[in-house]
């Protein structure tokens, strides 16, 4: 996306706090999605393969609680792997419309969905999710929305957000529709830590490119060899702590203003929370939606839920 004034004003803000942050959506330009995309291959990165398996054990029960006639709006659908699966079972769609800021990477994923599935009406939408913004109109009218959020995707999000998110979605889904959601939970400590130290490197070059992002596009000045990947989980607060660390006393500019860093400061990138089941249930709850299905993997690394409104 092109830089504005907003996003700059956003930027500058969160590097301005006695703890320097930057939004994790920066992480999504055409470079950062695909190295999403090839965090998902990792070995240590158990999420999507988990995801995916729960997915596909249990899609008829998936399928016939979305029921026909449903428009899916899926937020953050990066390269929509997982739809394909509920896509392939759907028979009846009203519409699919996918949801992310992430632009080329959209289009480029929304055009591979329609050669693939021909007879369903594709709308992307490039948007930020986290503010408002408009959905189009399906070519059919939709007996029901089916809101869909997969990847833990809202784990990125701190607890006010997340719960602003989720009546984001409650309101979305509007009367009779639902939410399919994947929701990652908490573990040994250890699969976590590793699934975002991959042993590759390639989650530290997707940490990275925050920085390569907003020198291309939002004329920062990093050195982005000066910075260094971490990522530790935080069991108290069931949460990754994803940040990169100063490994010089450095300045460097954005938007006009200057920021000094100190050896061994850390810039916040992203916070990953894992949830009990109980946990997210009351946030669930709290969002006006009833829980109305949990399906997880014979470990419980991870689940996929069916929220219906209350
Ligand atoms: N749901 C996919 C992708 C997860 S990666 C999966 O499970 O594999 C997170 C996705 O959300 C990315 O595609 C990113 O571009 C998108 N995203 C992150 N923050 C966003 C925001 N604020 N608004 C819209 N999309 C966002
Ligand atoms: C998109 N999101 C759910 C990923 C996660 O696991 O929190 C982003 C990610 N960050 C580092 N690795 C993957």
């Amino acid at each position: 996306m092109a830089a504005d004034v907003t996003e700059l004003e956003e930027i500058v803000d969160g590097l301005s706090g006695s703890q320097k942050q930057i939004s994790p959506k920066y992480f999504y330009d055409e470079r950062g999605s695909q190295l999403f995309d090839d965090i998902t291959q990792l070995p240590e990165y158990y999420l999507t393969n988990t995801e995916l398996g729960i997915m596909r054990d249990n899609i008829a029960e998936i399928s016939e609680l979305v029921g026909k006639q449903a428009s899916l709006i899926e937020f953050g659908s990066g390269s929509s792997l997982k739809t394909r699966i509920l896509l392939e079972h759907l028979s009846e769609l009203a519409a699919y419309v996918p949801v992310d800021i992430s632009e080329q990477h959209l289009h480029a994923s929304a055009d591979e969905i329609r050669e693939r599935f021909p007879h369903i009406d594709v709308q992307p939408v490039v948007a930020d999710f986290t503010q408002e913004f408009a959905l189009p109109m399906p070519m059919v009218m939709p007996i029901r929305n089916v809101v869909y959020f997969s990847g833990s995707t809202i784990g990125n999000f701190e607890h006010d957000m997340a719960m602003k998110l989720l009546r984001v979605m409650h309101h979305e889904a509007g009367k009779g529709g639902a939410l399919l959601i994947g929701v990652d939970l908490q573990k040994d400590p250890t699969i976590i830590e590793n699934a975002y130290n991959d042993s590759a490197g390639v989650t530290a070059e997707f940490n990275l490119n925050i920085l390569q992002h907003l020198n291309r596009d939002y004329g920062a000045n990093f050195d982005v060899s000066e910075f260094e990947h971490s990522a530790n989980y935080d069991p108290n607060e069931g949460r990754v702590v994803i940040e990169l660390v100063s490994q010089s006393d450095q300045r460097f500019e954005i938007a006009g203003a200057a920021f000094d860093i100190a050896d061994g400061e850390a810039i916040l990138t992203e916070y990953s929370h894992k949830y009990t089941l109980d946990g997210f249930a009351e946030m669930a709850n709290n969002a006006g939606f009833v829980v109305e299905k949990v399906w997880t993997d014979a470990e419980k690394l991870f689940s996929v839920q069916f929220l219906t409104r209350q």
